[in-house]
């Protein structure tokens, strides 16, 4: 860009997700590494995507695979060295590709330095950097906060003869945010990576850093209102009102200190994950409101398995645009911990690429920023893991009825020809499904029909089209299973239409400008007149004006 930063290239960005574990391995021991990923980054630029989030690859002893960390100064060395990471960065700002790196600053692993100190006695330098607490005269815990991953979400420690919180499982205590001193060790090492040159952070779960100082219980939900993301049913987290174990208002002025050490740095960008099933678009509203607190929030809205219908999506932006007009979201269909959308929302089998297609254009047509997960550009099917097989510790708690994320974690298909679809001359660590050999990359690179090449096509028409990336979102329509809606930008305005049914449709475009259909979008429309003919499972684009 002739040396010129731009400091807004994350608004509309498409990022790609990498689960390092799982994407590259370079040293043949069956996990993915940082090596892996540098000479995989050539692929990721062919997509046309702009920026790259790496889950964790700090320092872990794996029991949340890598959500649970030891030091986050250093790289573990299953996936490599700072050297390898700088190298892997290096070659990213030379193909154009932002690296965006995930925080997980909520909670440490147990084996952190700062937890064996805090955890020695009652009265060590970092004594209250975590949050400590009585049991209640019967022994029992504090109070009825749970854990997200099973069971209380306390545990005793019997050196200091108290309880802790985790909200994940025991072996991640949860950080006292309330002490300005932890506040000012993660904006340290927020400035450690930004210095290193990293572009942004993915903060995990960012509504989860303070807690209620007084430990009041979280009040029950009604059954009907029990409509968590992730494991609605089975997991009895999702019987509370959670009030009280994360969503603090203190929050707010923590994230705009986080904001002012990242305006330290000329182009840096944050995108929070809020999990939340009750708050999500108050929470959303909140943290991105102004220009003092973070860029972006990624949302659960699509991640869930209601059907991305006409209807539903409609709803979802109408209330985007009524809640939170000045906030600006990323939307995901896939990520790494939840069922891929192929098979979440019943398009695995190969007659269901159309609406594929047309849907991952849905998504980047939205306003907002796009995270594409690994894998989902191939249309890759949950994998199907044996209770013996499972890795996941979340998953192993609420089996069978929930199986955990693991089947979302299987390698990188990349050469139908080689051992493990290309990923590892080893086993790798969770197995590489026969389903997904054959959607190896191999297999779809250059046939001009397939899932990645559509990808390929829309990101590069979607780059030509600034209303598509930057622009307002209005008039949303559905009319039967037809969804419509407006971007504009510099005076440019789009028409986009989605058909979410299996008969070509026939609409009338309302407006009385000019109408152009855009080429190039993969699409077979068409425009007759006035009249816009969507083809089955279908996109189009025209230009009013
Ligand atoms: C991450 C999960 C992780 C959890 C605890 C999240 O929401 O995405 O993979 O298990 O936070 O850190
Ligand atoms: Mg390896």
């Amino acid at each position: 860009m002739n040396g010129v930063i731009d400091k807004d290239w994350w608004r509309g960005a498409v990022v790609y997700q990498i689960y390092p574990r799982s994407y590259q391995d370079s040293n043949g021991d069956g996990i993915g590494d940082l090596d892996g990923i540098r000479t995989r980054l050539d692929y990721i630029a062919s997509l046309g995507a702009d920026a790259v989030w790496i889950s964790p690859f700090f320092k872990s002893p794996m029991k949340d695979f890598g959500y649970d960390v030891s030091d986050y100064r250093d790289i573990d060395p299953m996936f490599g060295d700072l050297a390898a990471f700088d190298s892997m960065i290096e070659h990213a700002h030379a193909l154009g590709l932002k690296i965006i790196i995930d925080l997980v600053l909520s909670h440490t692993s147990d084996q952190h330095s700062w937890f064996a100190e805090s955890s020695s006695s009652r009265d060590n330098d970092r004594a209250d950097w975590y949050v400590w607490a009585d049991a209640k005269p019967d022994g029992s815990p504090p109070n009825n906060w749970l854990s997200i991953f099973g069971g209380p979400g306390w545990s005793w420690h019997s050196t200091r003869c108290q309880y802790y919180q985790h909200n994940f499982l025991s072996s991640q205590p949860d950080l006292n945010f309330h002490n300005p001193l932890v506040q000012d060790a993660m904006l340290d090492v927020a400035r450690f990576w930004l210095e290193r040159g990293v572009d942004g952070f993915r903060l995990d779960t960012i509504n989860f850093y303070f807690s209620d100082q007084q430990l009041r219980d979280n009040p029950a939900l009604p059954p009907e209102q029990r409509n968590a993301d992730i494991a609605p049913a089975v997991n009895p987290y999702n019987h509370q009102n959670h009030l009280y174990d994360k969503n603090q208002p203190e929050n707010i002025a923590f994230l705009k200190r986080l904001r002012a050490c990242m305006d330290e740095f000329p182009a840096a960008t944050a995108v929070g994950e809020i999990g939340d099933a009750q708050y999500g678009m108050d929470l959303l509203r909140e943290y991105t409101a102004g220009e003092d607190r973070m860029h972006m929030c990624y949302t659960f809205d699509f991640l869930c398995p209601e059907q991305p219908t006409a209807t539903r999506v409609a709803k979802v932006l109408e209330q985007f645009e009524a809640d939170a007009p000045d906030s600006w979201v990323c939307w995901a269909f896939s990520n790494h911990d939840v069922v891929r959308h192929a098979s979440r929302w019943g398009l695995a089998a190969p007659s269901a690429i159309p609406h594929l297609k047309m849907l991952a254009s849905l998504l980047m047509s939205m306003r907002g920023s796009v995270c594409l997960y690994q894998g989902e550009e191939l249309g890759l099917p949950e994998a199907d893991i044996p209770f013996e097989k499972l890795q996941d510790p979340y998953g192993i708690a609420f089996w069978p009825k929930f199986k955990g994320r693991d089947g979302c974690r299987t390698p990188m298909v990349w050469d139908s020809t080689k051992l493990n679809a290309g990923f590892s001359d080893a086993t790798p660590w969770l197995p590489v499904p026969d389903t997904h050999t054959t959607l190896a990359v191999d297999k779809l690179e250059g046939v001009s029909d397939s899932l990645l090449e559509h990808y390929r096509r829309f990101i590069e028409f979607r780059r030509s089209q600034p209303a598509l990336i930057k622009g307002t979102l209005e008039r949303i329509q559905v009319i039967d299973k037809l969804l419509t809606f407006q971007r504009t930008h510099n005076g440019t305005t789009i028409y986009c239409a989605f058909n979410m049914s299996e008969q070509p449709v026939r609409c009338d475009v309302d407006s009385d400008q000019p109408l152009a259909l855009l080429p190039n979008t993969g699409f077979d429309a068409a425009l007759e007149e006035r009249t816009l003919v969507v083809p089955a499972s279908g996109a189009a684009y025209v230009t009013l004006g």
